[in-house]
């Protein structure tokens, strides 16, 4: 038992939420459920990063303020997290006083400690990234990014000295192996930093949509460097110090690759310069590509797009979960590996629900429920202490815990098929259907709830609201998520002489 700081990264209001955002923030939430079940205090958080040129443009196409053009959108990232189910502990808004304390705390110590300073800048922009880029670095002469033209800025501004951090950056990096994972990722970093730094400019005087710099009136912070600050924010920094210093040293932040640099590279030189410890855990996934296939009609109307337009930052959330629900899009997000990109499309939203979820575990879960009712009056028996089934619930239970820990929910969740795919093999070889009451049948039918009960209790981070379903239709009292792991998923705990439902099927075969 110990503490899990999690965090997803703020995203900007300049756009509605999408599938992309959806795909950090339910791993990042199933996360966060593993660790609360494991027994770990859990401190999990999202939000909105709303300064920065980026966003006062679109307000200004909206004909709005940048403040109530972000009010609106950040409720629009707080509704569809509810409709995800996603149980975060604190929505952070960069535009809180709260945030604008903690950067200036933050900031004003990185400055008396000699890392800032004055200097004029000039460059190569790119308003959507935020960011600036070298000539090198463009492609066609637009934004590696974006692939939009960049646009010529010159501003006196204040630099932090990132420069003066490489030694101490690579220093970290070496004591550190694991800060920065997948293993690709950290030699990315790792490239960047031995490419060589520059100092970075960190605030701006073009616009007026930031947090203001304590030192000098005239300038906003860049909104980068007040954004990467809301991890300190959401634990307090500079007004709780004891609560920091908790939460700190356990922080785990989810990010996608494009922002590795901010996180991996300029994110620990600016900790190290205000004199705290570098974060300690940073994983960084790929994107999630929607792939050449075409998307289904009723998706198609709902978007009220052509086919060629649709792209994944087009698809909102709901868009999905309406049409096939919230577990199974959860648990659709949480077989896509968080490593490499992946290609995304309906036809595989729906293969793999039929696969899993209809034929999988929604076959086990009915088959068990007609037999008990068939052949037991309804009451489930106890499971088999010597049922073949023990020793793969128990590889199971082994495997998924180290694969949740390792940041791999797709590993957890295919090891928990495994055990699935064992139950209904079992019931395939022993035929419960055709078996006279007695001693052998009760057995067999006990070990299937019983490993209904221990699925229910690991699937419980992906599809909370399934599990408990599960639970309550095998006559379970309270709901998985209050047990712990591993201990409570132990070969054994399915009581018997408990009333066993059917039910609707719990995930409906799908023909498209
Ligand atoms: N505001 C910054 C982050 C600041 S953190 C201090 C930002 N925001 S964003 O709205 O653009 O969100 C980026 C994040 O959304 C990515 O890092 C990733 O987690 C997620 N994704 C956006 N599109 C995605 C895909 N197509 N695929 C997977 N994740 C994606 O950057």
């Amino acid at each position: 038992m110990g503490r899990f700081f999690l965090t997803t990264p703020i995203y900007y209001v300049n756009d509605a939420p999408h599938v992309g955002h959806a795909y950090t923030t339910v791993n990042a939430d199933a996360l966060a459920r593993w660790h609360r079940l494991a027994g770990d205090e859990v401190f999990f958080m999202t939000g909105t990063d709303e300064h920065g040129a980026k966003v006062a443009e679109s307000a200004a196409e909206h004909g709005t303020e940048p403040k109530s053009w972000a009010d609106r959108t950040a409720a629009r990232f707080e509704a569809a997290w509810r409709g995800l189910d996603i149980s975060y502990d604190d929505f952070i808004r960069t535009s809180e006083p709260r945030h604008y304390r903690a950067v200036q705390t933050f900031l004003q110590r990185v400055y008396d400690n000699g890392y800032i300073e004055k200097g004029l800048y000039q460059g190569l922009y790119c308003v959507r990234c935020e960011d600036y880029y070298t000539e090198e670095e463009l492609v066609d002469g637009n934004c590696p990014n974006h692939g939009t033209p960049v646009s010529f800025m010159e501003e006196e501004n204040y630099f932090f000295k990132l420069d003066q951090f490489t030694d101490r950056l690579l220093a970290w990096y070496e004591t550190e192996p694991e800060a920065v994972r997948p293993a690709s990722k950290r030699n990315e970093a790792l490239g960047f930093i031995r490419g060589g730094l520059r100092p970075i400019s960190i605030t701006r005087t073009s616009l007026r949509w930031g947090v203001p710099v304590p030192w000098d009136d005239g300038h906003v912070f860049y909104v980068w460097y007040d954004a990467l600050i809301n991890y300190l924010t959401a634990i307090g920094y500079g007004t709780d110090d004891e609560r920091c210093a908790a939460w700190w040293p356990n922080v785990h932040h989810l990010i996608g690759k494009e922002i590795l640099r901010f996180h991996c590279v300029w994110w620990p030189a600016m900790c190290m310069a205000a004199g705290i410890d570098p974060p300690a855990n940073i994983f960084v996934h790929g994107w999630l590509l929607f792939g050449g296939e075409k998307l289904s009609k009723t998706m198609l109307q709902r978007l009220r797009r052509s086919a060629e337009e649709v792209k994944l930052t087009d698809v909102a959330p709901d868009v999905l979960t309406d049409d096939f629900g919230v577990d199974p899009i959860r648990y659709h997000l949480l077989r896509v590996p968080l490593g490499n990109d992946s290609d995304f499309s309906y036809d595989s939203i729906v293969a793999r629900y039929n696969a899993d979820l209809a034929n999988n575990l929604g076959n086990l879960a009915a088959r068990v429920a007609t037999v008990v009712g068939s052949k037991c009056g309804g009451t489930g028996p106890a499971p088999d202490p010597a049922s073949p089934l023990a020793a793969v619930a128990a590889e199971t239970v082994a495997e998924a815990t180290a694969a949740w820990e390792g940041f791999a929910p797709h590993e957890a969740l295919a090891a928990t098929w495994r055990l699935i795919g064992a139950a209904n093999a079992l019931l395939e070889s022993t035929e419960p259907w055709k078996m006279s009451p007695g001693p052998e049948l009760d057995g067999v039918l006990g070990s299937a709830l019983e490993v209904l009960r221990i699925v229910a209790v690991l699937v419980s981070p992906a599809m909370p609201a399934s599990a408990r379903e599960l639970w309550r239709r095998i006559g379970l009292p309270g709901a998985p998520e209050d047990l712990g792991v591993p201990d409570d998923a132990a070969w054994g705990g399915y009581p018997g002489g408990l009333p066993v439902e059917k039910g609707d099927p719990l995930f409906p075969r799908r023909r498209g």
